[in-house]
């Protein structure tokens, strides 16, 4: 070929390459413009203002008041399940757009870490304490290479909602410490020893009667998904799956929200709850959970309470209609209240994706209610309005 000829191919295909940059520019600037929600999407792709997919799995949302700023962290999920990255956080005055702020805890590079690269970090929540103005978040940690059997709560702690939390230690909650609801005979095993055979009537039995409690009474219990809630009074919870996910445990924590005071109950014994999530409506509280199917969808759940460590009574599914068996096709993760509205509750949930994590998407539904029950409808789009209208 001539050089001449030559010459003229190369330019083509700068011309070509510059051209595809410029245009791919302009589709991306062009994108987010247009991307400027003024309503939810339940199940698409939701974009933070950078363009990216929301990446805050099994989140939680701490709203500041003095900024009117609402704050959103969820587990960055790269294809995997295990953490790579850390608790991401992003940040929003409408709910609907959200910027990206960072990494809220980062996972550590040392392999000696609690928090190392490849651990498992989920379903963070954050609160803050009046008393020491400090931003506590806890989260579901599992050791690096122990699948999940660790089952342990991580505590991590910060000056402001997004400057990197310093992670403190992780608990195995209430070592030493008898639950509340708890009979004197059930301090020791079952005649003849507590069963190891599972599902058997013994075994049920055995559960009921705090097999799985005295089993972990030195250690400390298991502590799977979670949330914390901070009651009207300051007292803050931290509820979790426990017992082999066999039952909720919730727990006070200290004055500064920084550890388990040792006062706590079995909630819904041999319910098989998990993803908790809590708020509170006219003086009653109402938790929604899901059932225990890995990252399968299954029936969500609902209960009610006169305290936070009341009797829950179950009230149901609170999903209706089509896809209510799966909730969906989502998982719940928590309850938020929207500002500056009466009564105005979005049910925030995950749909998981374990074929490839980054991909699970957001749905957030608003609380509806018939007889004194939250119900939940399918609703494509939405917006806040919604609650004015209702
Ligand atoms: C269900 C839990 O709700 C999730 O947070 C996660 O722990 C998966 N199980 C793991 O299978």
């Amino acid at each position: 070929m001539e050089k001449q000829n030559i010459l003229y191919i190369l330019i083509c295909f700068t011309l070509l390459f510059t051209s595809c940059k410029l245009s791919s520019g302009q589709e991306k600037k062009q994108t987010e413009e247009n991307k400027k929600y003024s309503a939810f999407h339940p199940g698409e792709i939701w974009r933070d203002m950078e363009g990216a997919h929301i990446n805050a799995h099994g989140g939680g949302i701490y709203y500041e008041d003095s900024t009117g700023t609402y704050y959103w962290y969820g587990e960055h999920k790269g294809k995997g399940s295990t953490a790579q990255v850390g608790i991401n956080v992003y940040s929003s005055t409408d709910l609907y757009n959200w910027k990206k702020e960072g990494v809220a805890l980062a996972v550590e590079k040392n392999h000696d870490s609690e928090i190392t690269t490849g651990s498992v970090m989920e379903r963070p929540k954050v609160i803050y304490n009046e008393k020491t103005e400090k931003y506590i978040m806890w989260f579901h940690l599992e050791l690096k290479g122990q699948g999940y059997s660790a089952a342990r709560t991580g505590l991590a702690v910060s000056d402001t909602p997004t400057s990197p939390f310093k992670y403190i230690r992780s608990y195995r909650p209430n070592a030493g410490e008898w639950p509340l609801n708890y009979k004197e005979e059930w301090k020791e095993s079952l005649d003849g020893g507590d069963p190891e055979e599972w599902w058997t009537p013994k075994w049920h039995k055995a559960l009921n009667e705090g097999m799985f409690v005295r089993r972990d009474f030195q250690e400390g219990q298991m502590a799977r998904d979670m949330t914390v809630y901070v009651d009207k009074d300051g007292t803050a919870y931290h509820i979790h799956s426990s017992e082999e996910n066999q039952t909720l445990h919730i727990s006070e924590l200290t004055d500064d929200y920084l550890n388990f005071t040792g006062k706590w109950k079995r909630v819904q014994v041999g319910g098989q709850n998990e993803a908790p999530a809590i708020f509170e409506k006219e003086g009653k509280y109402y938790m929604i959970t899901s059932g225990l199917t890995g990252w399968d969808p299954n029936p969500a759940r609902s209960f009610v309470a006169d305290s936070i460590m009341g009797k829950w009574t179950a009230l149901g599914n609170p999903a209706k209609g089509e896809d209510a068996d799966k909730t969906f096709y989502s998982q719940s993760t928590f309850i938020l209240p929207a500002q500056g509205k009466e009564d105005a509750f979005i049910f925030m949930a995950d749909r998981w994706n374990p074929d490839n994590h980054i991909d699970g998407r957001y749905i957030w539904l608003p609380i509806e209610w018939e007889n004194g029950k939250p119900v939940i409808r399918w609703k494509s789009e939405w917006d806040l309005s919604f609650f004015e209208d209702n």
